[in-house]
């Protein structure tokens, strides 16, 4: 079991989550707005996960993310779920209150916001996304509901055929097999495999869907440009980016979720930056 520190009330739950950057934003956060309290990353083991989430919350815990790969597994430990929870069937922040256990998601709401911020995403857009996982999951319905149609690929096809057929009631959404990609054409292409993370991508993409125009988001992101960027940029888009937006327009839905202060943004970017 764990043991934490009175003043630790909040953490990112993951594996692997060294790369994670939510601590630092938060701790951000939690400083800019006078709160005495430590936000920490902490790797779960992959059998005894929610053990361990309980564990924190029993031991003074108030909020927490979750993200790799426990996503779409924490539903049992909660009590509530918001509606974009729900919907899309995938938890990345985690309140305790009086009750018991809220679980939200902020993915979607992020990265809506900083697509929408970054001036790169118009109503009728065709987005293709690659993977079928939680991360996919989290971000379907804001942009079904932006007015976006959504095309998913994913190494087993099962899935996002699986995962089409759920969303259908919110919009148009089609899954499409490798082979069939090359017979659209997408403005956004969002990479929501973890293949960067663990090793290196076996969904061979098909190179003729990129052009200097297509905007190309990884939903990850590193100190460098992630696989996935490097592919985008070698096969001509002009447009790359990596999911650092995302991540503190999350975060900062999931702070107003813990604190219902709603952070200012823009002097956290400075402060990763250094
Ligand atoms: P999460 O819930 O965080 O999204 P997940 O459910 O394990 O994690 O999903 C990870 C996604 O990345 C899946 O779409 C997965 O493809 P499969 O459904 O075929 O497993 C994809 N993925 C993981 N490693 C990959 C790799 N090396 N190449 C291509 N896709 C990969």
């Amino acid at each position: 079991m764990l043991n934490f520190n009175k003043n630790i009330c909040y953490a990112v739950f993951g594996n692997p989550i060294n790369h994670s950057k939510s601590p630092k934003i938060h701790n951000f956060f939690f400083k800019k707005y006078n709160f005495n309290e430590k936000y920490i990353r902490i790797c779960a083991s992959k059998q005894f996960f929610l053990k361990e989430i309980l564990n924190f919350f029993e031991n003074g815990g108030k909020g927490a993310n979750i993200t790799l790969p426990f996503k779409e597994k924490v539903f049992s430990i909660c009590t509530v779920l918001t509606k974009r929870a729900q919907i899309s069937g995938s938890i990345n922040t985690l309140k305790k209150n009086n009750i018991g256990i809220i679980g939200d998601n902020t993915d979607g709401i992020g990265l809506l916001t900083d697509l929408k911020y970054k001036n790169l995403i118009s109503k009728n857009d065709n987005i293709l996304i690659l993977g079928a996982g939680g991360a996919a999951r989290g971000i379907i319905y804001p942009l079904l509901k932006f007015g976006c149609n959504i095309y998913i690929t994913n190494r087993t096809i099962q899935k996002a055929k699986i995962l089409s057929k759920e969303f259908l009631k919110f919009g148009y959404i089609k899954y499409l097999k490798l082979n069939q990609l090359h017979k659209n054409k997408f403005q956004i292409i969002i990479n929501a495999t973890s293949a960067g993370i663990s090793d290196h991508s076996s969904l061979v993409i098909p190179s003729n869907i990129f052009n200097q125009k297509t905007i190309c988001y990884d939903m990850f992101y590193g100190n460098t440009d992630t696989n996935f960027m490097k592919l985008c940029k070698n096969l001509g888009s002009k447009k790359v980016y990596n999911g650092i937006g995302m991540l503190v327009n999350q975060a900062a839905h999931s702070f107003f979720l813990w604190t219902d202060i709603f952070p200012k943004i823009n002097d956290v970017f400075n402060f990763l930056k250094k």
